[in-house]
Parts: C-alpha cells; sequence; structure tokens
C-alpha cells in the first residue's frame, strides 16, 4: 500500500459479479483489497439451494458467521464495502461484516452490484449495520454491464470518494 492510498475495499460475492467490480474499483484507487468470506460448508451458496439459502437468510434476517478481517482497519482513511443485493437486502455475509467492524470504519462507502431493482433498501441497510453515513454510494445493475457504463459509474464513485476524503483531510487541518 503506498503512502498516499489509504483505501479498503471489501467485498461479497456469491457469483463473481461484486468480485470483479471490487477488483477494478481497487486497482483504479490503489486501494487493498478484501474479500468476505464464510467458514466452512457455509462459504458454499451455489446452485439453486445456495440461492435458496442466500433468500431465507435475508428474509428471516439470519445472523451469519464470518471469516476473521485480515486487514487492520485502523489503517485506512476509508473502507469500500460492496454487496449483491438479495431480495431488495444487502447480503447477510456483507451485512454480517459490516456488523462486526463498521465502529472501526473511519469514513465509509458502499457500492452494490444487482440484477435492477432493490439497491436503495440494500445500501441503507448496509450504511444501518456499520452505524455510519457513507461518503459516496454506487449500485452497478446488470444492465449497466450489457450497456460498459459500468466504467464510468465506478470511475465516478471513485472520484467522489477521493474528493470526500481530501475536502474532510482539509477540514481536518484547519481545525
Ligand atoms: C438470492 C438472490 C436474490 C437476488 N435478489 C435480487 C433483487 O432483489 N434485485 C436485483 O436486482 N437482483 C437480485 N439478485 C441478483 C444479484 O443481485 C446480481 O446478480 C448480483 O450482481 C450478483 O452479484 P455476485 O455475482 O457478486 O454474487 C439476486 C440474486 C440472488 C442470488
Amino acid at each position: 500500500m503506498s503512502a498516499q492510498c489509504r483505501i479498503l475495499v471489501v467485498y461479497y460475492s456469491r457469483s463473481g459479479t461484486t468480485q470483479r467490480i471490487a477488483e477494478l474499483l481497487a486497482s483504479e484507487l490503489c486501494a487493498d483489497l478484501e474479500a468476505i468470506r464464510e467458514p466452512g460448508e457455509l462459504a458454499a451458496r451455489a446452485g439453486a439451494r445456495g440461492y435458496v439459502r442466500s433468500l431465507i437468510d435475508v428474509l428471516c434476517h439470519r445472523q451469519v458467521k464470518v471469516m476473521p478481517r485480515i486487514h487492520d482497519l485502523s489503517a485506512y482513511d476509508a473502507v469500500i464495502v460492496g454487496s449483491p443485493v438479495w431480495a431488495s437486502h444487502a447480503s447477510a455475509p456483507a451485512l454480517a461484516w459490516l456488523k462486526q467492524h463498521g465502529t472501526a470504519i473511519r469514513h465509509l462507502a458502499l457500492f452494490c452490484s444487482l440484477g435492477g431493482s432493490g439497491s436503495e433498501s440494500a445500501l441503507e441497510q448496509m450504511a444501518k449495520a456499520a452505524g455510519k453515513s457513507p461518503l459516496a454510494t454506487c449500485a452497478i445493475t446488470a444492465r449497466d454491464l450489457q450497456r460498459r457504463i459500468d466504467g464510468t459509474k465506478r470511475q465516478g464513485f471513485g472520484q467522489k470518494i477521493r474528493h470526500r476524503l481530501a475536502k474532510l483531510h482539509e477540514a481536518e487541518w484547519m481545525a
């Protein structure tokens, strides 16, 4: 991690879309990257059974377990957390991670990937789980990917985060 790049991108991804967005974002922002993982057998959410379990987890507000974090959050100015949207909710593993680590995050930004609807409620839920208002949010839909406007959206999101962080640092220096 370079001295100027104190951003960590954390994501949960069941089928790879959120992971790809997180990887590109981390590369564009010169940020570190960490995946949210579930322990043991619970990690497998593939196929119809995994789909149904994922739905039940969010609809029943089940508390799921996630693996311990790898990076030291106090070393970062901002943590960007990404999740897929499940039934207009944020994914259960991303919510569990945010609930555990929200208080240790200095500044938060959030993104989600989705088919087409439910991003607002999912992003609100993520902010609530972390107990923090995000600096910026971004939702990338399947249509954005098809129309190839995901890059523009992602880069705009990254620029907004950098800009907000610069303003916050300026204010801290002035205080
Ligand atoms: C259980 C489940 C529920 C979903 N519910 C929604 C939904 O409410 N709205 C939506 O737009 N997409 C929904 N999707 C689609 C995912 O949000 C979308 O495919 C996302 O990009 C997947 O990200 P991933 O590949 O990182 O897991 C759902 C997918 C799953 C598995």
